[in-house]
């Protein structure tokens, strides 16, 4: 099977040997070509190229894309997106005062969703999930990671990861499972300490051999998991090959990060409050600030200080943080204009920390997030545009055409 896409306007992040991801100053380097062609065989990127160059191809599928531009697809390194039902009530609640961190302490929260998550039917709980990818697949993401973190049991758990095997099963995007058992303390557990010890021998040990996890989170902050109990998690869990993407400074700072990246982490997400302490850490760690402006939208919470990070050198991230409390909604493209309307970078940037960088923080940038060739076929084609900047600047409309993965079209 093979497409054609001509007479692209702009092509953008056109790379023959691309970097594993980008920082600081290099952040605003999007290389592209102007009157393009896209050639796609078997489900990878085969050849690319000016108009003038085309040579004759013999393509089994023609698409004309005339007066739009064609960009690698999203990918969304951190996502909650199986649970068992919404948690519009406290969306109500906040919007008449309360806070999240009142909602959790009332029982509601993460709780409450591990609550309805525990006694779903497991086929119930992949169908309602296969149908948000599948809507996100539509607005152009072509790879996600998923979070466990609403079971709080191991039976609970242990679904959770299963619904994200079936996931991995039926659709032909990367999906990625991180074990986030350490995400709330569970009722039946009368202290942190008890629970710790339960995820470091009970749950992990089983976790970790079933060969379900890719990756192990942490929600590391005042009230969850302290800096100390965070490092056991990963030490534990570093045994069975599962390595750190973890929930840090959401609303606190002290210490989560340095601890994270001495541990190997591949992503540190949230980061709403940040230190200096903290940019000297990230400074030379191989970890990826991801920042998730969604989740401060929708909390009213600060945004991460992504123009800070960029402007110390460092590298970021976005992603949806997709889940019910803190931010429902896994469009991309909402978030590529916060990060630009809230977060001050350049659209260049934005979209940089959206694919490239994306891929990274999900270990996926041999295969993802840029148009190399045989690199994934998963590309979107956007409206007629006349520059980058449209694609944020009208910010809550579709500005996408057509999505392909591997290939072919959606
Ligand atoms: O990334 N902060 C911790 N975890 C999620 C929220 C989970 C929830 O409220 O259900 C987050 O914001
Ligand atoms: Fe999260």
């Amino acid at each position: 099977m093979s497409t054609l896409i001509t007479n692209i306007k702009f092509l953008y992040q056109v790379y023959d040997e691309p970097p594993k991801r980008l920082a600081g100053t290099s952040m605003s380097e999007l290389p592209y070509l102007q009157d393009a062609f896209l050639f796609m065989k078997d489900g990878l990127i085969a050849d690319f190229g000016l108009m003038s160059d085309l040579n004759k191809f013999d393509a089994d599928h023609i698409i004309n894309a005339q007066g739009k531009s064609v960009l690698p697809a999203w990918c969304d390194s951190h996502t909650h997106l199986v649970f068992a039902q919404s948690r519009v009530q406290e969306f109500v609640d906040r919007i008449n005062g309360l806070s999240y961190q009142d909602i959790a302490a009332k029982g509601g929260g993460i709780l409450n969703s591990a609550q309805a998550l525990r006694t779903m039917p497991e086929d119930l709980l992949f169908e309602s999930a296969k149908n948000r990818v599948k809507k996100l697949i539509e607005i152009g993401t072509s790879a996600i990671e998923i979070k466990t973190g609403y079971g709080l049991d191991l039976d609970s758990e242990m679904k959770m990861l299963r619904v994200i095997k079936r996931l991995k099963d039926y659709f032909s995007i990367a999906i990625k499972a991180t074990f986030l058992a350490a995400h709330a303390v569970p009722k039946e557990f009368l202290t942190t300490e008890s629970y710790v010890s339960h995820i470091i021998d009970d749950m992990i040990p089983v976790v970790g051999s079933s060969g379900l996890a890719d990756f192990i989170d942490v929600f590391c902050e005042k009230g969850y998991f302290n800096v100390n109990q965070m490092e056991r998690i990963l030490i534990a869990a570093a045994c069975h090959g599962l390595q750190p993407k973890v929930h840090v400074n959401q609303f606190n700072s002290f210490g989560g990060v340095a601890t994270a990246i001495k541990h190997n982490a591949l992503s540190i997400d949230h980061l709403e409050i940040i230190t200096e302490d903290d940019i000297t850490a990230m400074k030379n760690s191989e970890s990826m600030p991801v920042a998730l402006p969604g989740c401060s939208f929708f909390l009213g919470i600060p945004y991460t200080s992504g123009r800070k990070l960029i402007d110390e050198g460092l590298p970021l991230a976005l992603a949806s943080d997709f889940n019910p409390g803190s931010s429902p909604s896994g469009n991309l493209n909402f978030v590529f204009s916060l990060a630009c309307i809230k977060m001050r970078l350049s659209p260049e940037e934005a979209l940089n920390a959206l694919t490239i960088n994306a891929a990274y923080a999900m270990g996926l940038e041999q295969s993802h997030g840029t148009i190399t060739i045989g690199k994934k076929a998963h590309v979107i084609i956007t409206q007629p545009i006349e520059q980058l900047s449209d694609l944020p600047y009208h910010f809550g409309q579709n500005m996408i055409s057509n999505v392909l993965i591997n290939g072919n079209l959606i």
